[in-house]
C-alpha cells in the first residue's frame, strides 16, 4: 500500500535511544507506525494506520521485520467502510485485524471487546489512536491482581486511544516479560465528557488471526469435577464459554487454548488466554465470514452495565497471554512458571509448604476439641506439619444450616477456648490452620439477625438459598470491614498459620441494597473480596491462604495472587483426581493444585483404591490428608509415614521441575505424568492405570525433558536407563498392578 503511514506519534527520549532501559523488548517504529512486542519465543505486532485506526498484526512464533503486508484489502460486500476512508471500498474493520474493536467503532460486525451506551442511549464509540508511551517494569491495577515482575524483568506499553465525541478514553496496557514469553493485557477506560456513560461489556484482550484452521480447548466441569478437557475445530460462528455465577466457576475455567490442528503436546503453535480475575467471564471465539479468528476475553456480559460519571475510570482485569511453538505442554509451562513466580506472593510463594491434616473428611461437623488435638496428636506421629480445623467451630455449626457470619469460636461446641486449643496443638509442635467462609452468610446467625440487608437479594423478593446459604454483600465497604474484623480476631487470637478460605454458592441477584447501581455490583463484589485478602495477607503476612469454593470452583490466576494454593476439587477420588488434576495442569502449576489423601471407600464416589496410588495422585499437588488417622492400621501409619518422607523428598522437585503430561488420562488408559527439573537432571514419573481389560495389553509411556546423552539411575530398583531410551522406548505400565494401581520411578543423572 500506497500513501499510509503513521501521523502523529510523539516519542519520548526514553524510547528513542533506550538508554537506561533493563530490557528492549517494546519498540515503536515511527515511519510504519508499528509497535513490535518482543519475548524469547514470540512476536506481537500492532499497526496504527492512516486513519489512527490500531490494527493487530501478527502474534506468534518470533520473526523479523514488519508483518503489515498481512493485511489485505478488497472491496468486500456487506461489509462498512468507515466515514473518514471517503469512498474507498476496500478498506473494512469489518475485515481488518484489530487490537481492540469496539462496538460502533468504524463497521466491524464481529464480536466487540467494549460495547458503551451513552446517557442518550446512543450505542458506540469510535476510539482512535492518541498517544503511548513505552515504560520500565511492569503496569499494575489497582485493586486487582496482576502479574508483576522487577524492572528488569518486563516493560510495559500503553497506547491511549480516545473518542472526543462520546467522551472515552481507552488505554491498552500491555506488560511484557521477555524472558518468561508472556504479554499481558488489560485495558483502562475513562469517561472525560459531560454526561454519566454505562459499559456493557469490556474484554481485556482481543487476539484476531487471519487464518482459518485452528482448535480450541476449553476446560469444563461441575462441583466435584472440575476443568474436564475439551479440543474441538473452530467453526464458523460464536463459541462462547464463561461464568454468570459471580465465580470464575466449576462450570468453566477462565483459560483458552487456540492450536494448530496438528498441535501435539510437544508439537505445534499453540496460545493461551489466561484470566487473571476470579468473578464472572466470558471468553469467545469467533470465526468470522472471511474464516478469520477472533479471541476474546473479559467480563461476562451478564449483569454488567457499568456506570462511569465524567472524570472517572474503570480498571479492566488482566489477560495472560502466552504462545508456544513446541506444542501444548510447552505452552503450559509457561504458565506453570509465569504464575509461580509472577502471580504468587508471600512467604510461601517458593517454599516448602506445611503438609497438613483436614479435619473435614475426617469428622465433618462432629467433633470438639478433644477431637482436634487427638487429630494434631496423630498428625505429629505421622509426622505432618499442620491440623487444619474444617467447617463446624463457630456461632451455632452443627451442620451446614446455621452459624456462617457469626465468626466467633464455640466454646460450648470444642468445650475448651480458641487460645487453648491453639495452644495445645503448638505445644504438640503441630502449626494450627482453620476453615472460613468470609464471603457467606446463614439466615439462622447472629448476624443476619442484626443486618438482613447485608446481603445480595432483589428489593422485595426472597433471594435463591443455596446450600441453605445467602451472600454477603462485599461491594459495601462497611460489610466487608465488618467480617474483616471478626475474621482477624479469630486469626490473632488463635495464632493462626493457615486460613481456607472457602466460598460456597455462586452468586445470583446482583442487586445491593446500598446506593449501588445493580449493573456494577458483580464487580464492585469482587473488589471487595480482593481487597480483603489484600488486607489479610498484608497484615498477617506469613499466613498461608488456601483458595476454595466447593473446591475448585474459583481456580483461577486471580485468587493464586492472594492464595499460593487452591483445593483442586471436593473430589478426592486419586482416580477421578487424576483426570481433574490433568485438566487443571493446562493452566496452572501443581504448587497451586490442592491435593489430599482421603479414606476409603471414597467419600464421592465410593471407589476403593489403595493407599499407595492415593498418595502418588497427591502428592502430583499440595499434598496432605483429609481422614482420621484413628481409623488406621499400623501397616497404613507406616506407609503414611514414608509418604510424608517422600513428598518432602521431591517437594522442591514438584514445585519448581517442569510438568510433563505423559497421557491424556480421557482418551488414555493409563494416567501418566512427570516433573522433571529445569536442567534435565533428575525426574520424578508418576502413573496410574486407569482400565483393566482381559488378557491385559501393555501400555509404553514416554518420558521428555531428559538428556538424551545422559544415563539416570532409577531410584527404587537401582537400574540404570539411558535417557534416550527412556524418551525414545519409553516405560512399560505393568498389567500387574491392577485396576487403580500407581507407579512412581525417580531417575537421578549418574555424573561421571
Ligand atoms: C466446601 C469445601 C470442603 C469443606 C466444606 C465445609 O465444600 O470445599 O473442603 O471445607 O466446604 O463445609
Amino acid at each position: 500500500m500506497t500513501g499510509r503511514g503513521f501521523l502523529g506519534i510523539v516519542e519520548t527520549d526514553y524510547q528513542k535511544t533506550g538508554e537506561g532501559r533493563d530490557v528492549m523488548s517494546i519498540t515503536f517504529e515511527q515511519e510504519s507506525g508499528i509497535f513490535y512486542l518482543e519475548t524469547k519465543e514470540s512476536s506481537y505486532q500492532i499497526q496504527v494506520d492512516e486513519y489512527g485506526y490500531l490494527l493487530h498484526l501478527y502474534y506468534g512464533k518470533k520473526v523479523v521485520g514488519r508483518m503489515d503486508d498481512l493485511l489485505t484489502y478488497y472491496d468486500r460486500g456487506f461489509s462498512g467502510n468507515p466515514w473518514e476512508a471517503g469512498n474507498r471500498r476496500d478498506y473494512s474493520l469489518d475485515a481488518l485485524p484489530q487490537e481492540f474493536p469496539v462496538q460502533g467503532g468504524g463497521g466491524d460486525y464481529r464480536s466487540p471487546a467494549l460495547r458503551v451506551r451513552s446517557q442518550k442511549g446512543i450505542y458506540g464509540c469510535c476510539l482512535k489512536y492518541r498517544d503511548h508511551r513505552i515504560l520500565p517494569g511492569k503496569y499494575s491495577i489497582k485493586g486487582l491482581p496482576a502479574v508483576y515482575a522487577s524492572q528488569d524483568e518486563a516493560e510495559t506499553l500503553q497506547i491511549c486511544l480516545e473518542d472526543p465525541v462520546a467522551g472515552i478514553r481507552a488505554e491498552l496496557l500491555y506488560g511484557v516479560l521477555p524472558e518468561r514469553d508472556l504479554i499481558t493485557r488489560s485495558v483502562r477506560l475513562s469517561n472525560f465528557g459531560q454526561e454519566r456513560i454505562h459499559l456493557e461489556k469490556v474484554a481485556s484482550a482481543c487476539l484476531d488471526f487471519a487464518a482459518a484452521n485452528y482448535e480450541l480447548l476449553s476446560f469444563y466441569g461441575r462441583h466435584a469435577m472440575e476443568r474436564n478437557w475439551q479440543r474441538s475445530p473452530v467453526n464458523h460462528g460464536s463459541f462462547v464459554i464463561g461464568s454468570t455465577r459471580g465465580t470464575s466457576s466449576h462450570q468453566y475455567n477462565p483459560l483458552l487454548i487456540l492450536a494448530d490442528p496438528d498441535t501435539t503436546e510437544d508439537f505445534g503453535n499453540c496460545y493461551a488466554l489466561s484470566y487473571v480475575y476470579s468473578g464472572g467471564f466470558q471468553a469467545e471465539a469467533q470465526k468470522d465470514q472471511y474464516g478469520q479468528v477472533r479471541l476474546l476475553m473479559g467480563l461476562s456480559e451478564d449483569q454488567f452495565c457499568y456506570p462511569l460519571e465524567p472524570g472517572e475510570t474503570f480498571a479492566a482485569p488482566e489477560v495472560i497471554l502466552t504462545y508456544s511453538g513446541d506444542g501444548l505442554n510447552r505452552l503450559s509451562q509457561k504458565l506453570h512458571t509465569g504464575i509461580r513466580r509472577h502471580i504468587c506472593r508471600g512467604k510461601y510463594r517458593d517454599g516448602q509448604r506445611p503438609i497438613l491434616l483436614n479435619s473435614w473428611e475426617a469428622s465433618y461437623f462432629h467433633y470438639d476439641g478433644e477431637t482436634i488435638c487427638r487429630l494434631a496428636g496423630q498428625a505429629r506421629e505421622l509426622g505432618i506439619d499442620m491440623v487444619v480445623l474444617d467447617d463446624g467451630w463457630f456461632g451455632r455449626r452443627e451442620d451446614d444450616n446455621s452459624s456462617l457470619g457469626d465468626w466467633y469460636f464455640n466454646e460450648g461446641k470444642m468445650g475448651m477456648s480458641l487460645e487453648c486449643l491453639s495452644q495445645r496443638l503448638h505445644d504438640l509442635g503441630v502449626k494450627f490452620g482453620i476453615w472460613v467462609e468470609p464471603e457467606m452468610v446463614s439466615e439462622d446467625s447472629d448476624l443476619y439477625r442484626a443486618h438482613p440487608d447485608w446481603v445480595l437479594a432483589v428489593p422485595q423478593r426472597g433471594p435463591v438459598r443455596s446450600r441453605n446459604q445467602l451472600v454477603l454483600d462485599f461491594s459495601r465497604r462497611e460489610v466487608t470491614d465488618d467480617i474483616y474484623q471478626r475474621i482477624c480476631d479469630v486469626l490473632e487470637r488463635g495464632k493462626v498459620e493457615y486460613v481456607k478460605w472457602d466460598m460456597n454458592r455462586s452468586l445470583y441477584e446482583a442487586f445491593s441494597a446500598g446506593t449501588k447501581e445493580p449493573g456494577r455490583v458483580l464487580y464492585d463484589y469482587m473488589l471487595g473480596v480482593y481487597d480483603f485478602l489484600e488486607r489479610l495477607t498484608r497484615r498477617f503476612p506469613d499466613l498461608l491462604v488456601e483458595g476454595c469454593s466447593g473446591g475448585g470452583g474459583r481456580f483461577d490466576a486471580g485468587m493464586l495472587y492472594y492464595a499460593p494454593q487452591i483445593w483442586c476439587s471436593d473430589n478426592t477420588d486419586a482416580v477421578d483426581r487424576v483426570r481433574i488434576q490433568y485438566g487443571t495442569s493446562f493452566g496452572y502449576p501443581a504448587c497451586a493444585v490442592g491435593a489430599h489423601v482421603s479414606a476409603v471407600p471414597n467419600h464421592q464416589t465410593g471407589r476403593v483404591v489403595s493407599l499407595h496410588t492415593r498418595g502418588i495422585v497427591a502428592m502430583a499437588g499440595t499434598f496432605g490428608y483429609e481422614l482420621d488417622p484413628a481409623l488406621l492400621s499400623e501397616k497404613e501409619k507406616e506407609e503414611i509415614r514414608q509418604q510424608v518422607k517422600t513428598a518432602r523428598t521431591y517437594g522442591r522437585l514438584i514445585r519448581e521441575g517442569l510438568y510433563y503430561r505423559l497421557t491424556n488420562p480421557f482418551t488414555d488408559g493409563v494416567g501418566a505424568w512427570a516433573f522433571v527439573s529445569e536442567d534435565g537432571s533428575e525426574a520424578l514419573f508418576q502413573a496410574v492405570l486407569l482400565e483393566m481389560h482381559g488378557n491385559m495389553t501393555v501400555s509404553y509411556v514416554r518420558l521428555r525433558g531428559l538428556k538424551s546423552d545422559a544415563w539416570y539411575r532409577e531410584e527404587s530398583a537401582g537400574r540404570r536407563y539411558h535417557g534416550s531410551a527412556l524418551m525414545a522406548a519409553g516405560i512399560p505400565i505393568p498389567a500387574n498392578l491392577g485396576e487403580y494401581g500407581a507407579m512412581q520411578l525417580y531417575f537421578k543423572e549418574i555424573k561421571t
